[in-house]
């Protein structure tokens, strides 16, 4: 007696010959065992606990029974700052640098996977070491407008484009046991009133253009989180819209990881319960209850107490919470409690992968004779006098943009880099600075005084280089590539056109470094010889610059969205308020499907810089394309050649178009593309492998299925969007 009761008691305590240990404790075990078993031992308290946060960037686990809580941290190009618990301040630690990768538009200007791939995984071995469960990112909100202020978070205006780059930079992070969180879900394209507007957009539009990168993030990335957007579509926010949530996500794409809101995104508590939410993050006021501020608890979340109080009183059934719950299971499962490595912050490592994305996401868009040759590449042995002019030629970019902002263990500026290669013979003018640094903001005629001066400067300094390196663009601050603010207009704040006109009066021999995550009007075009669109470099920025500029890095960088001639020439721009930014809480996007250069193309409107432009300091010529079929299944080969002098690569991009369409389509759309190195007077055979089903389909709105005509088709290979070399016919 005395005896069976010890061996209970030993049992209970789990310290019996045959304790075992929990299932869901067994990283060996099947997930979804695993999953089960956690459930079935948890309160219903615990299983709500796990649907908010209890923390800035914290969600909780399970601490009864040793399961953790999820940390999480922007995202998406590096490991952010460590932030403090119940604010947006910095926490001011010490040890929390990281790598700041290239923005994700200069990874999709890139056109390379395996750098996707190489970025992901990069991240997240920074995130694994650091303690971060899910990264949040990256973007794949498409390019609408170059007004959007985060443009430069996303990866441009083409969804193939997109859905291409980003399942393997999902990989690559998630390789690490940390979770990506694709952002923002979705027809999130445009900062102007982010947390109230309203998006009417055709179901076209939203299967063909808005989509389709999330779609590939889910079913082919197999992502483990998904963050909701700030604005409404259709009527219902996004955190917590049924029909995207619901009926898309997670019954039609089968996504079977979690859904977390956006910062505040939240703002309906049945809406949260029941519409597809699974953790509520940075919810810190409840207008409902006239509640906020700082003494706001996160308990009193809509997905907090009030939610449990429903479940009790059967508002909500217990499969509601189920459901969350087994999802943020899942994703402990995946990350905090996947025993997959520590990760490393392995910056010198890391700083190549960050060369090799920058020195091909730059994009070389003019590079004009200055007398019988192109001003790039530059032999320096043929300058003595290098002048550098240009507020971001020193500035830290990794820092600003607001959430993606990062603490860069070292960021190298044109200044500095062009300082190491070239030493004296290196000199710099700020030639404008941003007002804040302009004395007393409050005194414009001293602000004014300040910017002549600093003009005058660079420009008497330029009359005597041999040449010009102008470093200018945005810079992330507010309405310059920045979070919750758009640009106010295409062109350049801070007196910069007037600093080009007079630089070019001095000098004729001057390069154009434009950092910028956007399409830009583009003062002097006729008389700058050679523009660089360099982004946002992250930590190795100015030895990307100086390679590309000294030709030791021949560009191959394209333009991942096109450069209109003006702002009204950009499909979303040319229809006023109502389609941005929306008209008494509401836009429509009436573009629909002729989003970037399907509206170039289609309305027979030129861009300025096309869709997959971009030039190099080689030549490529194109043979003769073949296309065999068999079934639905087309080949199309041709021979590329490097015809020029120095090793390049070249993007090969293919369109495709249907011919006599039953519905508005673009007059072509991009299906595939490769990059290929080539050293001189190397030729290659390049493949590329479509399912004409899928390739040629659109989105049938009354059958609400994807569709394929019979009919004849044009194949357009090109080098860019309109840069056709070859033109092939196939009938279906
Ligand atoms: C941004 C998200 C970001 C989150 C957490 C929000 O304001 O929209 O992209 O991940 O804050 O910083």
């Amino acid at each position: 007696m005395r005896k069976s009761l010890f061996i209970c008691i030993f049992a209970m305590m789990g310290l019996g010959a045959n304790a075992q240990t929990p299932v869901y404790q067994d990283s060996k075990a099947n997930i979804e065992e695993r999953v089960e078993d956690a459930l079935s031992r948890m309160t219903l308290e615990e299983k709500v606990k796990l649907c908010h946060a209890q923390g800035k960037f914290y969600s909780n686990g399970v601490p009864r029974l040793g399961i953790p809580g999820i940390w999480s941290s922007d995202g998406p190009h590096g490991v952010r700052f460590e932030m403090n618990w119940a604010d947006w301040g910095h926490s001011g630690w010490e040890i929390d640098s990281c790598t700041a990768f290239p923005t994700l538009t200069c990874l999709a200007a890139t056109w390379n996977p395996d750098l996707a791939y190489a970025y992901g995984k990069g991240v997240g071995e920074e995130a694994r070491y650091r303690n971060k469960n899910v990264m949040l990112g990256p973007g794949v909100n498409i390019y609408r407008t170059p007004l959007n202020g985060r443009n430069f978070e996303y990866m441009g205006e083409d969804p193939c484009l997109a859905a291409t780059l980003v399942v393997p930079y999902i990989k690559g992070v998630q390789s690490n046991g940390v979770a990506s969180c694709v952002k923002h879900f979705c027809v999130n394209n445009q900062e102007t009133n982010r947390m109230s507007v309203n998006v009417e957009v055709s179901e076209r539009a939203l299967r063909e253009i808005y989509l389709p990168a999330f779609r590939a993030a889910v079913q082919e990335g197999g992502v483990w989180a998904v963050m909701g957007a700030y604005n409404k579509i259709r009527g219902t926010h996004a955190c917590h819209n049924y029909y995207t949530l619901q009926e898309i996500l997670k019954r039609e794409w089968g996504f079977d990881g979690v859904v977390m809101s956006d910062w505040d995104g939240t703002h309906n508590a049945k809406e949260a319960a029941f519409n597809g939410l699974d953790i509520e993050m940075g919810t810190s006021h409840r207008p409902d209850k006239g509640i906020g501020g700082r003494n706001f608890r996160f308990d009193e979340s809509y997905l907090g107490n009030d939610f449990l109080k429903g479940l009790r009183d059967g508002t909500y059934p217990e499969e509601l919470v189920n459901d969350k719950a087994r999802r943020v299971l899942r994703l402990i499962f995946r990350t905090a409690m996947n025993p997959q490595g520590y990760g490393k912050m392995d910056y010198a490592g890391h700083s190549e992968i960050v060369k090799a994305i920058g020195s091909e996401g730059v994009v070389l868009l003019q590079n004009n004779n200055v007398g019988k040759t192109p001003l790039l590449p530059l032999d320096a042995s043929q300058y003595q006098n290098i002048l550098i002019v240009g507020d971001n030629a020193t500035r830290v970019l990794s820092h600003g943009g607001q959430s993606s902002e990062l603490n860069p263990q070292h960021e190298t500026s044109v200044l500095k880099a062009f300082q190491d290669r070239y030493g004296d013979k290196v000199s710099y003018a700020q030639g404008y600075a941003v007002p804040q640094t302009l004395g007393n903001r409050q005194d414009a005629s001293s602000e004014q005084s300040k910017a002549v001066q600093l003009r005058q400067e660079a420009v008497e300094k330029a009359k005597q280089a041999d040449i010009v390196i102008y470093v200018g663009g945005l810079n992330k601050e507010s309405g310059q590539d920045c979070e919750d603010s758009d640009r106010q207009s295409m062109g350049l704040s801070y007196g910069q056109n007037e600093l080009i006109t007079d630089l070019l009066n001095a000098n004729p021999r001057v390069v154009f470094v434009m950092m910028s995550g956007n399409a830009m009007e583009l003062p002097e075009l006729k008389r700058m010889p050679a523009i660089l669109h360099a982004w946002y470099l992250g930590s190795d920025a100015g030895d990307i610059v100086a390679d590309i500029i000294s030709g030791k890095v021949c560009p191959s960088g394209k333009l991942p969205f096109s450069y209109p001639k003006r702002l009204e020439d950009n499909g979303a721009m040319s229809f006023g308020a109502e389609s941005y930014p929306g008209v008494n809480g509401t836009q429509t996007y009436k573009e629909d499907v002729l989003v970037g250069y399907r509206w170039h193309d289609t309305k027979g409107i030129p861009a300025l810089f096309p869709f997959g432009y971009g030039l190099s300091y080689t030549t490529f010529s194109y043979g003769r394309a073949t296309l065999v079929s068999y079934g639905n299944q087309i080949t199309v080969s041709l021979p590329v050649k490097n015809t020029g002098k120095v090793t390049g690569k070249e993007v090969v991009q293919l369109y495709v178009g249907e011919d006599k369409p039953t519905v508005l389509r673009p007059l072509k759309e991009l299906k595939a593309f490769d990059k290929v190195e080539l050293k001189p007077g190397e030729e290659t055979i390049v493949s590329f492998s479509l399912n004409a089903d899928e390739a040629f389909a659109f989105y049938d709105e009354a059958s609400r299925s994807w569709k394929t005509n019979k009919g004849s088709y044009t194949l357009y290979v090109g080098s860019s969007s309109t840069d056709i070399r070859q033109k092939l016919k196939y009938k279906r």
